[in-house]
């Protein structure tokens, strides 16, 4: 979880030695998700899109920038909302109902560096909608993806704008389609929880030899 969501680190300072998170700079990185380009990429065919916007919540908090924007968005767009507060999800279907949809809001519960969840790499990309992403900041995303592989909200100076630019590519499939051009060089990986983090963690204790560290500033670090 983000640092938001993971109270009381600032007591846990010099009690490790490894960070194991979704950052980059951690000791063992595990990020929730990663693109690789296959030696003999597939042809990627995307699926045929006969919904507009879809958006998965389970945790409804009014404070969270999340449903803040939402609110603005779906003056301007019709938005279908599902998960506690919209309609019912059965479990394991999220990418198989995504994938009706041409985009879908990645929007993250809250925004830190490196913070990008499997609502990113699975509710969008693994179900191939273009992601809508509200999170850290586009020059952090595209750390991790290509710039033309996303929208993020920041790229418009209002709710309302943004709307207007999903209702264009709508109706002009060139424009839409070239939001799926990096596919054909990448695919998803979508991490599994937890025996990829336990594989990680085993090949750098193997690989660390006898070097010692202490995490001294454990909070400090994961909120910068
Ligand atoms: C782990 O941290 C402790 C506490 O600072 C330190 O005494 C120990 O040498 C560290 N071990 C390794 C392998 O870094």
């Amino acid at each position: 979880e983000s640092p938001s969501h993971s109270p009381g680190l600032r007591g846990l300072a010099g009690l490790f030695n490894w960070t194991m998170s979704y950052r980059r700079d951690s000791d063992v990185f595990v990020p929730y998700g990663y693109l690789y380009a296959p030696p003999t990429p597939r042809p990627f065919v995307p699926p045929r899109k006969s919904r507009l916007v879809a958006w998965v919540i389970s945790n409804w908090n009014e404070e969270h920038a999340r449903v803040r924007y939402y609110r603005q968005l779906k003056e301007h767009l019709p938005i279908d909302v599902y998960g506690a507060r919209g309609m019912a999800l059965l479990e394991g279907s999220v990418v198989k109902t995504v994938s009706a949809y041409k985009f879908y809001l990645a929007f993250e519960n809250s925004q830190h560096t490196d913070y990008i969840t499997e609502k990113l790499w699975r509710n969008a990309f693994a179900a191939s909608a273009v992601p809508v992403v509200l999170g850290p900041r586009r020059a952090n995303y595209e750390r991790f993806i290509p710039a033309d592989s996303f929208i993020h909200v920041d790229d418009f100076p209002s709710p309302r704008l943004l709307a207007t630019y999903l209702k264009f590519l709508d109706k002009n499939k060139p424009s839409y389609r070239r939001y799926f051009a990096w596919r054909n060089k990448y695919e998803v990986h979508v991490t599994s929880f937890w025996d990829e983090h336990y594989c990680k963690v085993c090949e750098a204790v193997r690989t660390a030899g006898d070097q010692l560290k202490t995490v001294r500033n454990l909070a400090s670090w994961f909120e910068s």
